[in-house]
Parts: structure tokens; sequence; C-alpha cells
């Protein structure tokens, strides 16, 4: 399946089989990680998969493999690792293997420091391995998500923006609404009252990386080239409550 397919299907998996990956496969998985297209190649990036996180368990069953991400801190840090951990976790269904973004744990601190990156910080992991339950949504009715008025501000809502309405958010908080301009589409972030992390540091700016991931790809799908700008005409939109983050035009 495209990625593009998958979006309509995709999951969070939090069930795992123990046993961990084959050689083959982990090698497999090795390659699609160095494939990995960034959001902003300018934002240096190591991802490792470790077995042990030296941390608490977190699931039920522990998955057998951990993806470790690290990154030089920028501005767009967050957005960056999001929009690659969204392409790797579809990628990863694709093969049958299941995935889940883990924020609410982190690893110990020796094993971040054992990922060799200068400068680099560490950002987020998923745990993945093989699904103890269906790695697929049998259908969109299954996704909880908000209502499509409520994603989509203004203009023609098309299956492109469908795929973007699914894409996944820690909490499934969902921050973040988008316009249809027709050649255009505008992207916002909702505002928080009192921010009290710089933005690289919310997971906010996680999930818009994660969003922009969706909206590259299936605004592709529908004729758009695909590339992000500032639009003046976009920004000056921003729905009440929003932050105007970026256009794909
Ligand atoms: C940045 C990020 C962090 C997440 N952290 C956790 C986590 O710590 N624990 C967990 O069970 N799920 C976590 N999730 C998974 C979300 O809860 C899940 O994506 C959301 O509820 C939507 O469900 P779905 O992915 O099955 O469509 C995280 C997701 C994202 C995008």
């Amino acid at each position: 399946m495209t990625h593009y397919e998958l979006m309509f299907k995709r999951r969070s998996v939090r069930h795992f089989k123990p046993e961990p990956l084959d050689e083959a496969t982990l090698a497999e998985v090795r390659k699609v990680i160095k494939r990995l297209r960034p959001l902003y190649r300018s934002v240096r990036t190591k991802i490792e998969i470790v077995d042990d996180i030296g941390a608490e368990p977190m699931f039920e069953v522990m998955p057998p493999h951990f993806i470790v991400f690290k990154s030089v801190i920028k501005d767009t840090t967050n957005m960056n690792a999001g929009y690659m951990l969204e392409q790797l976790s579809l990628e990863l269904s694709n093969m049958g293997i299941g995935s889940c973004m883990i924020a609410k744990q982190r690893p110990s601190q020796e094993i971040i420091d054992a990922i060799p990156l200068p400068k680099g910080e560490y950002i987020l992991m998923m745990g993945i391995g093989r699904p103890n339950m269906n790695l697929l949504r049998e259908s969109t009715d299954k996704f909880d998500r908000m209502p499509k008025e409520q994603f989509l501000r203004k203009g023609e809502y098309t299956e492109a923006i469908e795929a973007c309405r699914l894409a996944p958010s820690s909490h499934n908080k969902q921050p973040w609404c988008m316009i249809n301009d027709g050649t255009v589409l505008h992207i916002f972030s909702k505002k928080v009252s009192d921010p009290p992390l710089p933005i690289y540091k919310t997971l906010d700016s996680i999930d818009i990386g994660i969003l922009l991931y969706h909206v590259v790809v299936s605004s592709r799908e529908a004729g758009f080239d695909g590339i992000q700008e500032f639009v003046f005409e976009g920004s000056k939109q921003a729905p009440e409550g929003y932050y105007y983050i970026t256009s794909i035009i």
C-alpha cells in the first residue's frame, strides 16, 4: 500500500508480540530509516533501534524494540521529528510492523548518550514490533477525530483533506485546522494560552510535523506540488485561537 492509502487505515499499536524482529527485518528497518526524507534538511538527526530503554514498562507487553530519535535543536526540530517519525511509522505498517510513538516516558540518559550525535538531544521514541492486534483499521469510521467542519475551516472537503484529518497526535489532541484555498492549503496550529516551553520542545509542534507529512503526501495525490511556503494571504486568515504555520502549494 502507498503511504497515502495507509493514512486511511493506520493506528497506534500498543499490544505487541514479545518476540524480537528477525535480523533480516531489522536490517530492512535500518534501510528505511536511512531513506527517510526530512522536512528540513538543515536539521541533523540520528535515529537508532534499541532493545532496552532502561526505563519502566509503559505497555502490558513491552515492544521488543524502540526507535530512539535524537536531533540537533532548532525551532524546526520537533516538526521535523514528527514528519520523519510518521513517515517511518507508515512504512513500518507496510512491512506488517506495529508502532506507537511514546512521549510519556524517555530512555535512560545512558541509552540516550550512547547514540552519537554531536550537540544532539533526545526528542521522542517509538515502540515497534509485530502486532498482537489488528495492525490496520477497517474503515475511517474507526478513527476518533475532530468533526470535518472543525478541521477544515474553509474550502472544499476532499479525500486528500480527509487523509490529513486522520493524522495521529499526542493524546489525540489534534491541535490544528486547515483552509483549502483551491490552489493552496493553509495549515494552522492551536494557540496555547500560556506556552510553558519553547516551540521546539512542545508536543504540539511534533503533531504539526505529523500533520505536514499527511498534507505533503495527500496534496501530491491531489495534484499539488507539496511544497511548503509562507503565503501572506494564508497568514491573514488564521482562525481565532490559531497560529498560522505554513501553506502547501
Ligand atoms: C507525539 C506523540 C506522542 C505520543 N505519546 C504516547 C504515549 O506516551 N503513550 C501512548 O500510549 N500513546 C502515545 N501516542 C499515541 C497517541 O495517543 C495516538 O496517536 C492518538 O491517540 C490517536 O490514535 P491512533 O494513533 O491510534 O490513530 C503519542 C502520539 C504522538 C503523535
